[in-house]
C-alpha cells in the first residue's frame, strides 16, 4: 500500500484500506477500484490521504495507534454528543457528557500505553462527512503523544486529553452556515466562529466528570504567545501550558488537512511552518519535542531519491526518522521496476531524499491562515 494524496489519485486505483462514516460503518470497502466520481466526492469531504492498494508494496505495515474499535466508539460519540449540542439542547439535560468521554478517555489511553514511542503518523482510516470529528480524534492523539513525550503522569493526560477531544465543542453552538461556508469567512463571520472558544468553556466548566482545566484546553486553544490569539488576547505566561500544546497540536492538523482554502501540507512542510511562528505563536521548547514526535516521511509516502529513482518509505527508524527504509519502485527513467527492492537510508549515507512524489501545488500563502 501507497499513501496518495487526493489530489494524485487516479480513476482505476484501488483502495487499500476500508473508509468508514462516523457510525463505523464501512463506506468503501479494501479493493474498491477508485472512479473520478469517487474521487470528487472524497476531496469534497476534506479527505486529503487515501490508502492505494499498488502491487510491490502490499508488505508494507501501517502501525495504528489506536485499536479500530477504538476509533470507530471516540467518532460515534463525538458526533452524537454534538449532534445534541448542535440541535440547541440545553446542555444539563445530557449530564452524562463528562461520563460518556472519561470512558472514551480510558479507552484511548489504554491503546496509547500499550505502544511504546509512538510517532504522530497521519491516520489510516478516514471518515467521510464531518472534518470535525476526525479532527476533534487527531488532535487529541496528537496531544497525547506530545504529551506523553513531555512526561505527564495518567491524570495529567486524561485532564488534556479531554480538553483536547472537546477543544473544538463551541462549534456545535455557531451557525452552519458560516461553519460550512466554502470560502474565506469575513470579519465579521470570523468574529462569530471565533466565539467557539467561550461556548465551549461554557459547557464544559460546570460539567460532572469534566475536569476545569479541560475546559480551559476549549478556552485557550486559539491564544497565542504575543497575545495576537483569542479569546481574551493573553501573553506567554499567561497561557496554561495545556493551551500552549493544543495551540501546536490543533494548528498541525489544520494545515496537514485539505480544506477549501488550501491543500494539506506534508508534516515537514507543516513543522516548518510551525517553526516560522516560535516565540510569536507557538511555545519553542514544547515545539521543539513536537517535532521530534512527528513522522516527517510517514509510512506509505512516495519520495524521490539524489539517484533518480523512486521509492515508498517502507520503516521509520525512531533515532533517525529522516533517514527512513524505502522500496525502489521505479528507476532514473520513471519505469516501474519488475522487483523493487529495499534500501535502508541509515546505513546509504551518500542517498538523501530530495523531495516527495505526491508534491503538490501548495496555495498556503506567507499570511497566518484562518484557522478557526
Ligand atoms: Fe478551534
Amino acid at each position: 500500500m501507497r499513501l496518495v494524496s487526493i489530489t494524485m489519485l487516479e480513476p482505476g486505483m484501488k483502495l487499500g484500506k476500508r473508509i468508514y462514516n462516523e457510525e463505523g460503518i464501512v463506506l468503501l470497502g479494501e479493493q474498491i477500484e477508485l472512479t473520478s466520481h469517487l474521487i470528487k466526492r472524497l476531496s469534497q469531504l476534506g479527505i486529503s490521504y487515501v490508502y492505494i492498494h499498488d502491487p510491490g508494496t502490499e508488505d508494507i505495515e501501517f502501525p495504528e495507534l489506536l485499536r479500530e474499535e477504538t476509533r470507530i466508539r471516540a467518532l460515534k460519540e463525538i458526533k452524537k454528543q454534538f449532534s445534541i449540542l448542535s440541535g440547541g439542547k440545553m446542555k444539563n439535560q445530557y449530564p452524562y457528557l463528562g461520563k460518556v468521554f472519561t470512558d472514551v478517555m480510558e479507552m484511548i489511553l489504554e491503546d496509547i500505553s500499550s505502544h511504546s514511542d509512538v510517532m504522530i503518523m497521519m491516520s489510516g482510516m478516514h471518515t467521510m462527512d464531518h472534518a470535525l470529528y476526525d479532527h476533534s480524534l487527531n488532535v487529541c492523539i496528537y496531544s497525547l503523544i506530545l504529551a506523553k513525550a513531555l512526561g505527564y503522569e495518567q491524570s495529567k493526560l486524561m485532564e488534556l486529553g479531554l480538553g483536547a477531544l472537546l477543544h473544538d465543542i463551541g462549534k456545535t453552538q455557531i451557525p452552519s452556515h458560516i461553519l460550512q461556508k466554502p470560502g474565506k469567512l469575513s470579519q465579521e463571520e470570523y468574529e462569530i466562529v471565533k466565539n467557539h472558544t467561550l461556548y465551549g468553556f461554557r459547557l464544559l466548566k460546570d460539567e460532572p466528570g469534566i475536569p476545569l482545566l479541560s475546559a480551559h484546553c476549549a478556552l485557550q486553544h486559539h491564544e497565542r504567545l504575543d497575545g495576537q490569539g483569542y479569546p481574551q488576547g493573553l501573553r506567554g505566561h499567561e497561557i496554561h501550558e495545556y493551551g500552549k500544546l493544543l495551540a501546536l497540536t490543533d494548528s498541525y492538523d489544520a494545515m496537514t488537512t485539505n480544506r477549501v482554502y488550501q491543500n494539506a501540507l506534508l508534516p515537514h512542510q507543516a513543522v516548518e511552518m510551525l517553526f516560522a511562528g516560535t516565540g510569536t505563536l507557538y511555545d519553542q521548547r514544547i515545539l521543539e519535542v513536537f517535532r521530534d514526535y512527528v513522522a516527517i516521511y510517514p509510512v506509505g509516502l512516495t519520495v524521490q531519491l539524489t539517484t533518480g529513482d523512486t521509492a515508498v518509505v517502507v520503516r521509520i527508524h525512531r533515532e533517525a526518522p529522516h533517514r527512513p527504509v524505502v522500496r525502489i519502485i521505479k528507476d532514473q527513467e520513471g519505469r516501474k521496476l519488475d522487483a523493487p527492492y529495499d534500501l535502508d537510508l541509515l546505513h546509504q549515507l551518500s542517498v538523501m531524499i530530495t523531495g516527495v512524489g505526491e508534491e503538490m501545488a501548495l496555495s498556503f500563502t506567507s499570511e497566518e491562515p484562518q484557522f478557526t
